[in-house]
């Protein structure tokens, strides 16, 4: 761990792989702990939290880049996903950690890397730049919920369509599944290559995967 202070835990994975669905089982659970063992570690307020957003300027910047309206170039996007992150690390994560409380994010770097560089064949030294410049608290753990591509997909056209989103919210979803094939690539290479990471098998009934999560937070509890 970097410092003593605080948890800062990241979900990634292509989209439908399960990660909403997981952070806040994972952030139910938690709090059930804390409120069995009062005084504990697992005291700590737990904080569910996402990127793009979680801050006021957060969500509007999470509005331009996952609304089909905007069509924004790709460099356009990753400047406001730099940007979207920096707003979280001084806003949420920074300060929710140095007051020890465990901060659980529905997306991180690892997304950026995977969409914006594999996806979007965009220059990763120029993301390497960045991100030296904007995040100053990496995660003690990140997480990818590595799921088939046709699997994931289908299942978050079903979610968006279901909830009448997918104007909104499904401009990745409309992609095609080579490009989402390149993403996934993409989590498996950070995942290789970064330290504090570890891929979890997503196409498993919600509470095997859950399971594992919960036993590599352990871990580092
Ligand atoms: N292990 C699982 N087995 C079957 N269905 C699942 C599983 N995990 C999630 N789902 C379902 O798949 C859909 C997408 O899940 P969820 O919203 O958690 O994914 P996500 O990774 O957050 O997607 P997005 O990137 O689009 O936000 C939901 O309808 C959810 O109920
Ligand atoms: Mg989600």
């Amino acid at each position: 761990m970097q410092n003593n202070k605080g948890i800062f835990i990241t979900i990634d994975g292509i989209d439908g792989c399960g990660k909403s669905t997981q952070t806040r089982k994972l952030a139910a659970n938690l709090r059930e702990r804390s409120l069995q063992k009062p005084g504990g570690v697992e005291q700590r307020k737990i904080v569910l939290t996402k990127e793009p957003g979680g801050t006021k300027a957060g969500n509007v910047f999470r509005d331009l880049l996952i609304s089909s309206e905007y069509d924004l170039d790709p460099l356009t996007e990753l400047l406001i996903y730099c940007a979207d992150r920096r707003e979280h690390q001084n806003k949420i994560v920074i300060p929710e950690t140095d007051r020890e409380n465990i901060v659980i994010c529905d997306r991180f770097l690892m997304s950026t890397y995977a969409y914006q560089i594999f996806g979007r064949n965009l220059d990763g030294e120029m993301l390497g730049y960045l991100t030296a410049r904007t995040i100053n608290r990496m995660p003690d753990l990140s997480i990818i919920i590595d799921v088939d591509v046709d699997t994931a997909i289908a299942r978050a056209r079903k979610r968006l369509e279901r909830d009448f989103r997918m104007h909104q919210e499904g401009k990745f979803e409309q992609m095609p599944l080579e490009f989402f094939e390149r993403v996934r690539k993409g989590f498996l290479w950070y995942a290789e290559n970064h330290k504090d990471t570890v891929i979890i098998d997503g196409n498993r009934p919600f509470n095997d995967v859950h399971k594992d999560i919960m036993q590599q937070l352990d871990r580092i509890l």
